[in-house]
């Protein structure tokens, strides 16, 4: 199955990231939306896996103690249009701990930096560039989530498979 680490949003912050997604509908972009329900922060990515065993071992030894994040400001890749996080060193060295622990339990975890965002949409298009704003909203993030990723009936389906409650 395919799996990823990540961050799940509090109620509050999920009304922010669609709101964000209202605005930019509302300003005629077409594109693939990120459902409310699949709306999250990826931590790792993992790939194809059936090991969730030693997965649950890494993430029970990485979690740590809970923590304010926040969202706030958007930015794009390309045609990925995502809201930003604000910087977080304790975030930045979760996500640190979960990526060690993969690689020395032998998955390959990609080399390039940790570039927290949220994504809100993918394959935008627009006539007119949309001009989009997050606006700053926090939460204190007491949970790390193992999460599959699945198409069921043709749609895209995220699934927490293991989640571990931070201190
Ligand atoms: P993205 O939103 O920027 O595409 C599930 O696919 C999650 O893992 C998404 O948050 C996705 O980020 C992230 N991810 C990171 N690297 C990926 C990769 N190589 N392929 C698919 N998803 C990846």
């Amino acid at each position: 199955m395919r799996l990823f680490i990540a961050i799940r949003f509090s109620e509050e912050i999920l009304r922010t990231l669609l709101d964000a997604q209202e605005r930019l509908r509302a300003a005629g972009a077409r594109g693939n939306f990120s459902a409310p329900e699949n709306l999250h922060l990826t931590l790792v990515f993992i790939g194809e896996s059936e090991d969730v065993l030693t997965l649950r071992r890494v993430v029970d030894r990485a979690a740590g103690r809970a923590f304010p994040l926040a969202v706030s400001g958007a930015g794009r890749f390309g045609e990925l249009w995502w809201a930003g996080v604000e910087k977080n060193p304790a975030l930045e060295a979760l996500a640190e701990r979960l990526r060690e622990g993969c690689r020395r339990a032998g998955f390959s975890i990609d080399e390039k930096p940790f570039r927290a965002h949220v994504t809100l949409a993918r394959q935008l298009k627009y006539d007119a560039p949309p001009r989009l704003t997050v606006p700053r909203t926090e939460m204190t993030v007491s949970r790390v989530s193992l999460m599959k990723s699945e198409r069921v009936a043709g749609k895209l389906t995220y699934t927490e498979v293991y989640g571990r409650d931070l201190g």
